[in-house]
């Protein structure tokens, strides 16, 4: 009997829990499901999300913020391939390449990298060299060329950078090459991931629940049972409550398989019939 007690006070502990972190996202118009690990940190609440997953709406789009480089739009996100596709609202795609460092963060390029050097001119090097457009100048011309190369004296080194792709034409419009793969391990925010299997275990008990409680009669008398047992024996409840949460903080100092905290997720979801009792 305290089981079942435990198993409805779960429930509703679930249902409080999965509501403030449902699948969100930045406007009617926006194909961008905003699901764990990410949270909209506006309108979320911290145990949504990991630790640097933090995403927000600006101008109806959906943006991530990087220290090394600013905000970056985000084009797409498949939870199946761990990517992201971003778009970079400067329109330049190699400035980011430059900037982007993202060793601080649970992200890495999608695509394998190659080391390019990016060399700033104060001449422009022969036809067969293509200077990048929105870094360059009048007076300055800047490359990205192999690191073989070896440069002449109007040119100075900035950087040599692993990046997915040299500049093409063709490439330039941000339309390839921005894609991000994710982490999880690189998330320090334990507190997070232990509290996404907790909420997963407490789904997995509703869901027994309302299999056993479809039958409204049956669900009606669980009720009755459940209000009777919470009068008489409150004292009771709150002991074995208190001893089970106990046990159930030991089970989550497992570290948790993040693949299954992904694909659990959809358990997570709000059923049509959420709590049957409501109809009796
Ligand atoms: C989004 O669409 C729903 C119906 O599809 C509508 O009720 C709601 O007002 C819309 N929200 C915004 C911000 O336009
Ligand atoms: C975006 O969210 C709103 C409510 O928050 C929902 O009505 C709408 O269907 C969602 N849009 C998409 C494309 O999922
Ligand atoms: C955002 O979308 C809403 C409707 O979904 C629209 O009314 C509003 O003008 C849009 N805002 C911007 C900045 O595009
Ligand atoms: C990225 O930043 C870290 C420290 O914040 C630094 O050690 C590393 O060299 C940087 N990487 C690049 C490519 O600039
Ligand atoms: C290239 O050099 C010019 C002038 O020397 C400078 O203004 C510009 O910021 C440099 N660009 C890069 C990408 O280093």
């Amino acid at each position: 009997m305290d089981t079942l007690i435990f198993i409805l006070i779960l429930h509703v502990k679930a249902q409080a829990h999965t509501n403030s972190c449902s699948p969100i996202n930045c406007s009617n118009g926006s194909d961008i499901n905003i699901q764990f690990p990410f949270r909209l940190q506006e309108f979320q609440p911290q145990h949504c999300g990991l630790s640097g997953f933090d995403l927000h709406c600006k101008q109806n789009k959906t943006t991530v913020h990087f220290p090394s480089y600013g905000d970056l739009v985000i084009k797409s996100i498949s939870y199946d391939l761990k990517k992201l596709d971003l778009l970079d609202p400067k329109n330049c795609v190699h400035q980011v390449f430059l900037n982007l460092n993202l060793s601080h963060t649970p992200f890495s390029y999608y695509y394998i990298l190659k080391e390019y050097q990016y060399l700033n001119c104060s001449a422009q090097l022969s036809a067969s060299f293509l200077q990048v457009p929105c870094l360059s100048g009048f007076k300055h011309h800047v490359y990205v060329v192999e690191t073989s190369f070896v440069m002449p004296d109007f040119c100075s080194h900035v950087k040599t950078v692993g990046i997915p792709f040299s500049y093409s034409p063709f490439l330039s419009d941000n339309t390839f090459g921005l894609g991000l793969t994710w982490n999880m391990e690189k998330s320090q925010d334990s507190i997070a991931t232990k509290f996404t299997t907790s909420v997963q275990q407490e789904a997995g008990q509703f869901k027994k629940l309302s299999d056993i409680a479809n039958d409204k009669a049956l669900a009606c008398i669980i009720l009755f049972i459940f209000v009777v047992v919470m009068l008489l024996n409150i004292k009771k409840l709150s002991h074995s409550t208190k001893r089970m949460e106990v046990e159930k903080e030991k089970e989550n100092q497992k570290e948790p398989h993040t693949a299954a905290i992904l694909g659990d997720y959809e358990a997570l979801k709000p059923k049509d019939n959420p709590w049957p009792m409501s109809r009796c």
